[in-house]
């Protein structure tokens, strides 16, 4: 087997890879953003969060899941007892897609060809951490890891899968599906089931 590399030059080729994508002017999305938000972690982290792209808090921080889906998912993380800076946590998309409504920007979801441009980036994260095994939060995510634009998420749900990297992969809904239910009973029961979906992931992680 592959020894893997020591973790000093894994965290170079990271942060290489961070500089080649605020570098990178071809991608689709990097004009209308403010920047490029890449993962952040630790380069060792046995369970890497992949989201869809950054939000309009993210695109100002430079920093993933820092507004309000950043918020929920920081709230159902410690409901699972799990300790984000632990965590690597990245996008499948790493520039914000909006669509510009007065001085609001609108969240605009990316298309499957904003998916594939990205999806190096995603692979490589993947490359250098090797996590032991990566949660997708959402569709997108879900499509990004695995490059099959027609995968579902209740398709995807509930099993392990292997990545042609041969990484792990398990699926739950995005933390912004969320945030969109009305409350109730209803909205509890899918809580609930994302923290669920949280720790199962960090016990396969270990
Ligand atoms: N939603 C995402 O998918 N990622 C973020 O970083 C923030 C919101």
């Amino acid at each position: 087997e592959e020894r893997p590399a020591p973790r000093d030059a894994r965290e170079a080729a990271l942060a290489a890879l961070r500089a080649r994508l605020l570098a990178d002017a071809t991608l689709p999305l990097a004009e209308a953003a403010t920047q490029a938000v890449f993962g952040e972690g630790p380069v060792d982290a046995p369970l890497m969060l992949v989201g869809e792209q950054p939000g309009d808090e993210e695109d100002l921080a430079g920093c993933p899941f820092v507004g309000p889906a950043g918020r929920l998912l920081d709230a159902a993380l410690a409901e699972a007892r799990i300790d984000r800076a632990r965590l690597y946590v990245t996008n499948a998309v790493k520039h914000f897609k909006y669509q510009p409504q007065g001085r609001r920007r609108l969240h605009q979801r990316p298309d499957t060809g904003d998916i594939a441009r990205y999806r190096p980036f995603l692979l490589e994260e993947i490359a250098l951490v090797r996590p032991r095994i990566v949660l997708a939060m959402g569709v997108t995510a879900g499509q990004a890891l695995t490059g099959d634009a027609r995968v579902t998420l209740s398709g995807l749900r509930g099993t392990t899968h292997e990545l042609r990297c041969g990484t792990p992969m398990r699926a739950t809904v995005h933390p912004a599906y969320l945030l969109r239910l009305p409350e109730g009973e209803g909205q509890r029961r899918e809580h609930a089931m994302f923290v669920e979906d949280l720790c199962d992931a960090a016990a396969y992680a270990g």
